[in-house]
């Protein structure tokens, strides 16, 4: 890839390059991937409608690009390592050439069900190998997938089953998780209930837990596979702009929004960040330990990765199962050379201490990397002391489900690292800082509202079904940029550090989670009258949940009311959305229009209780008092 950064000094050139001429700069970029046609105009755009297509009239398939291609060079390299949940299984390998056979007879599966071009189909699987052929397959005949996070709850799968109008869903019967075994094919039953338009449901076999097959709708993965032998189904040719993937993420306001990434842009920007942000090198072996049910996995596992010719390990459990070295066990057994992970997986696992890191190695690593949320300096230094014993750049990458890619990071050990900062936007990205009314904010040594003021080839292109949302959620609040949603601050050598959200949407261990969503999860709940969900500083999670709840009546026994709600909140979202401390109260801080005012709850739940700020404009200021008094 004659795109890779290789010196600071390339770095400003192509940073200027790509500003100074953005549609030249990723057009050469573009041009090293595979295309059916070639584009006619590298980019149209106008943020005010938003309409932003890039590399018009290109066609391809973003499969030839991640397998086909590769195959005559790289047909014996691991494409998948995986690594499973259980220490006694043995681990799998996946070659270039083996993939792409899996992807071909898969997608044979699905064009076999009645999939067609531009279906969207639900996939809620574990983190299994069949998942990125799942999505591999879609992506090979054209059709949308849309993963959805194995932790969320049927009704959640529901709204997302619905809203995508998806007629086909992939899923497993269960998933290893730690010790769990969770039931999914349970769950997508429940889920289906309320989705009479699913016609098929095609179901990997991993955990052999028991489940119900409806006759005509179920079928099983393997027996679907042995009808089929296409080892080379041709790539359906994709325009530039079609849609890729829909992924949901919660906003500020209503329920989680499907976020529409197109088949090219994504492509380009995906595989452009992984080269350049870890430096990849030839027989590199990438293990990002988030879930594909994430845009982190979409891209860094799965697309980004592929795309590039390298080795994705993925790993089916969890950190902390068996024992809090399983990490560094995984590490050592693949010699790992990169590992991206988010800080609360670090936070947790510093909380048990160096025991966990006797006798591991590590010495394959060259690159680390962070993802999700704001990294604490302790956890940072613990990270480049322990893992990377001082000898592996640490990227601190911050990006969002809507910009598909990294934006801002340090390249590993190409531009300088701070402990908190992620530092640089990447070529392409051109990041500015504005007041609540929208004015740029130059200079620095400067805080601010995180924008972005041109297109770059990943943005989102729509929230599916509902374009005007994605207008008003992004492009609304400052006219002609992209609003982030978050603030940040700029150091006084022009490096940036995310601050996290200045909108309603918190961070919960990496998990974005609206406050909005968690409200109307309580506010089902029987005998409550309205509540409200502020985000507070949390030890381990970087942010944890606090709920003010108002019932009917005030709850004879608090615990069990509690727990109820609790389990309200795991049936509507899923378990990710319960709140850390629930507080009820009587009444809420409301200003004289009914605006419940946010800024106080977050002040008590943080306990900053000696600067509330001003209360004069508040209905009834005896609630304030009342809440602080009761504060868990
Ligand atoms: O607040 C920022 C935070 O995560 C949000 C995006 O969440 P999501 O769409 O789920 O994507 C997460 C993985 C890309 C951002 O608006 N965030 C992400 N990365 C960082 C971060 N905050 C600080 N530092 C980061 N490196």
């Amino acid at each position: 890839m004659n795109y890779q950064i290789k010196s600071y000094e390339q770095y400003q050139k192509d940073y200027a390059a790509s500003v100074a001429d953005p549609q030249g700069f990723w057009a050469s970029v573009a041009e090293q991937f595979v295309w059916r046609k070639k584009w006619d105009t590298v980019l149209q755009w106008d943020f005010l409608k938003p309409d932003v297509q890039w590399f018009i009239n290109g066609k391809l398939n973003i499969t030839e690009n991640c397998l086909d291609r590769h195959l005559a060079a790289l047909g014996d390299r691991p494409a998948i390592i995986w690594e499973p949940n259980g220490t006694d299984e043995p681990h799998r390998v996946l070659t270039y050439a083996q993939l792409h056979d899996y992807v071909c007879r898969f997608a044979a599966v699905l064009r076999n069900s009645g999939v067609k071009k531009g279906d969207r189909i639900c996939i809620y699987m574990g983190m299994v190998p069949e998942l990125p052929v799942a999505m591999l397959a879609c992506a090979r005949i054209g059709a949308i997938h849309s993963v959805i996070f194995g932790g969320f709850s049927a009704q959640s799968i529901a709204d997302r089953l619905q809203d995508a109008g998806s007629e086909f869903v992939i899923t497993c019967d269960g998933a290893y998780r730690g010790p769990k075994d969770i039931p999914l094919k349970n769950t997508i039953d429940d889920a289906l209930a309320a989705c009479p338009a699913v016609k098929r449901v095609i179901v990997y076999q991993r955990t052999h837990c028991p489940v119900s097959m409806i006759k005509g709708r179920d079928v099983w993965w393997h027996e679907e596979l042995q009808a089929v032998s296409e080892s080379n189904l041709p790539a359906e040719e994709m325009d530039a702009e079609d849609p890729l993937f829909i992924l949901y993420t919660s906003g500020s306001t209503g329920k989680p929004k499907g976020v529409v990434h197109s088949t090219a842009g994504y492509m380009v920007y995906a595989t452009y960040s992984f080269v350049n942000v870890f430096q990849v090198q030839p027989g590199d072996i990438h293990f990002c330990t988030a879930d594909i049910g994430w845009i982190t996995g979409h891209t860094y596992i799965v697309y980004g990765v592929l795309c590039a010719g390298g080795t994705s390990l993925m790993y089916e459990g969890i950190p902390t199962y068996p024992d809090a070295g399983r990490l560094w066990d995984i590490v050592d057994k693949h010699q790992a050379t990169i590992l991206y992970t988010a800080p609360t997986a670090l936070r947790s696992l510093m909380a048990h201490g160096l025991q966990p890191l006797a006798g591991k190695s590590l010495s394959s690593l060259r690159v680390l990397g962070t993802v999700g949320e704001p990294i604490n300096e302790e956890a940072w230094h613990w990270y480049d002391d322990h893992i990377g014993k001082n000898r592996c750049p640490i990227v601190d990458t911050w990006w969002q489900t809507e910009t598909g890619g990294i934006m801002l990071s340090n390249i590993a050990g190409i531009t300088p690292a701070k402990p908190g900062y992620a530092t640089l936007p990447l070529p392409g990205i051109q990041p500015v800082l504005v007041d609540e009314q929208g004015t740029l904010i130059y200079g620095n040594d400067v805080s601010g509202n995180l924008c972005i003021r041109f297109p770059w080839p990943s943005i989102v292109r729509t929230t599916y079904g509902d374009h005007e949302r994605c207008r008003t959620n992004y492009f609304a609040a400052y006219e002609g940029l992209y609003f982030t949603g978050d603030g940040c601050y700029r150091d006084e050598n022009g490096m940036y550090r995310i601050t996290g959200r200045v909108d309603d949407v918190l961070n919960v261990s990496g998990h974005r989670i609206g406050t909005a969503e968690v409200e109307n999860a309580i506010n089902m709940h029987t005998g409550v009258l309205e509540s409200a969900v502020v985000g507070y500083l949390h030890d381990l999670k970087g942010q944890g949940i606090y709920a003010y709840i108002i019932m009917q009546s005030m709850p004879d026994d608090a615990a069990h009311t509690q727990a109820d709600i609790l389990q309200t909140i795991t049936r509507v979202i899923g378990a990710i959305a319960r709140p850390d401390k629930v507080q009820f109260v009587h009444g809420l801080p409301k200003t004289r229009s009914g605006k419940i005012m946010r800024r106080i709850l977050r002040k008590i739940a943080e306990g900053e209780t000696d600067n509330l700020g001003d209360t004069s404009t508040l209905l009834d200021p005896g609630v304030v008092e009342e809440i602080m008094q009761g504060k868990v």
